[in-house]
């Protein structure tokens, strides 16, 4: 059963994003209840009409949809007292100081995990073209390789050559490849093959310095991760290090891989991501002529999807371009926008960006907050 304690650290992942601190941290959560496998939340924000209202409440719920032990949420939104936004504001001023820029991504930025059970489902080359995709909707996007030492980005981005360099507060500065801010151990390391050196590298660790010590624009719109398979270190790291991440879970058609995708899901449940949904990849292949075949078996997305309670996002062909695409740094999403392989992967990255839209850059938790007490100053002093 879920309780109080598993909901709010739940909700801890929902950042203001002005602040970078969680509601519970400002005191926004303000009851709790259960109904079954449903649960009422109430969240005080600190004038009723909010701007960030919808943001905050959809946020919410899909936090607490990920909890194995809810089904439901609803969200009922009050305003805060005087007496609660002052202490609101003195919780906000002294989380800035203490804790200034604990990762170098914004919170502003919505991060978008790119996970496996297993190895070789296509997360390298779904991150690079979902990333693609997003960007061309308009979006500053980063692409963060955090699969460390087998990292695959650099040449499906055609940029084999970069070299990273540190700019100013000795912060590594992403490279740009297409349009993409990218940071990769490919890029650091002289060249693929020493890549091996980097096995005794605490993974983790690795991680922690792209995030801490990369100078990632505060404009990033999206950051998409492509994880190393599996349900390892880097994972748990993940959601320590940005707490608001979310998993989009890749997996074949073939019914077996299904119960290792479920895996991560498990993993990210137990670490309060939410997964936005499941991307089938490798599902079938249509010869010119129009025959179908499914050679990677069939049903294996929809059936992880609906164990999960998540969307199906988008289901992908077989394309061989996407194989000689990401050889040659030619993403097929953006080399042949028309096939399907990239119609299908454009329409997921749709379906990513509604259902995690991009963040506002305003607050009702502090901004207006701050207005409201200069008000109630003024009014006191006349
Ligand atoms: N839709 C697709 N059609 C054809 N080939 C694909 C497709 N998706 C991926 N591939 C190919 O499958 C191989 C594995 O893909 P990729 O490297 O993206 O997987 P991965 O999950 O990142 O693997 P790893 O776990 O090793 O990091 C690559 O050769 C890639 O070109
Ligand atoms: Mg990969």
């Amino acid at each position: 059963m879920a309780d109080h304690a598993t909901v709010e650290a739940a909700l801890r992942g929902v950042i203001d994003p002005e602040l970078g601190t969680d509601i519970v941290d400002l005191g926004m959560l303000k009851g709790v209840s259960f109904d079954g496998r449903h649960v009422t939340v109430s969240i005080a924000l600190t004038i009723a009409a909010c701007p960030m209202r919808d943001q905050i409440e959809n946020d919410v719920v899909r936090k607490l949809k990920a909890l194995p032990d809810i089904d439901d949420v609803t969200v009922q939104v009050s305003a805060m007292t005087q007496e609660e936004r002052s202490a609101l504001m003195s919780r906000a001023r002294r989380h800035a100081r203490e804790s200034a820029a604990e990762t170098q991504v914004s919170p502003l930025t919505r991060v978008i995990a790119v996970s496996s059970g297993k190895g070789g489902v296509g997360k390298s080359s779904l991150s690079v073209n979902l990333a693609l995709a997003i960007a061309a909707q308009g979006h500053q996007v980063g692409l963060l390789d955090a699969d460390i030492w087998g990292f695959s980005i650099p040449r499906m981005l055609g940029a084999n050559g970069m070299r990273l360099e540190a700019g100013e507060d000795r912060k590594i500065v992403p490279g740009v490849a297409q349009g993409i801010h990218l940071v990769s151990t490919g890029l650091i390391i002289e060249s693929e093959d020493t890549a091996l050196m980097w096995r005794g590298l605490m993974l983790s660790k690795a991680l922690e310095q792209f995030l801490h010590d990369v100078a990632w624009p505060k404009s990033l719109g999206y950051l998409v991760l492509d994880m190393p398979p599996g349900t390892g270190d880097i994972q748990m790291a993940l959601a320590r290090l940005l707490p608001q991440a979310e998993m989009v879970v890749v997996t074949t058609p073939q019914r077996a891989a299904q119960r290792v995708a479920a895996r991560v899901a498990d993993m990210a449940r137990r670490s309060f991501m939410p997964i936005v949904g499941v991307i089938e990849n490798m599902s079938g292949f249509t010869t010119e002529d129009g025959r179908h075949y499914d050679l990677f078996g069939k049903g294996g997305g929809h059936e992880l999807a609906d164990d999960l309670g998540v969307p199906l996002l988008g289901q992908i062909p077989l394309d061989p371009y996407v194989v000689e695409g990401g050889d040659e740094g030619r993403p097929v999403v953006t080399a042949q926008p028309d096939s399907p392989a990239a119609t299908a992967l454009t329409a997921a990255a749709m379906r990513i960006t509604e259902l995690v839209p991009p963040a506002e850059d305003e607050t009702c938790t502090s901004r207006i907050a701050l207005l409201a007490e200069q008000l109630e100053q003024m009014a006191a002093s006349r």
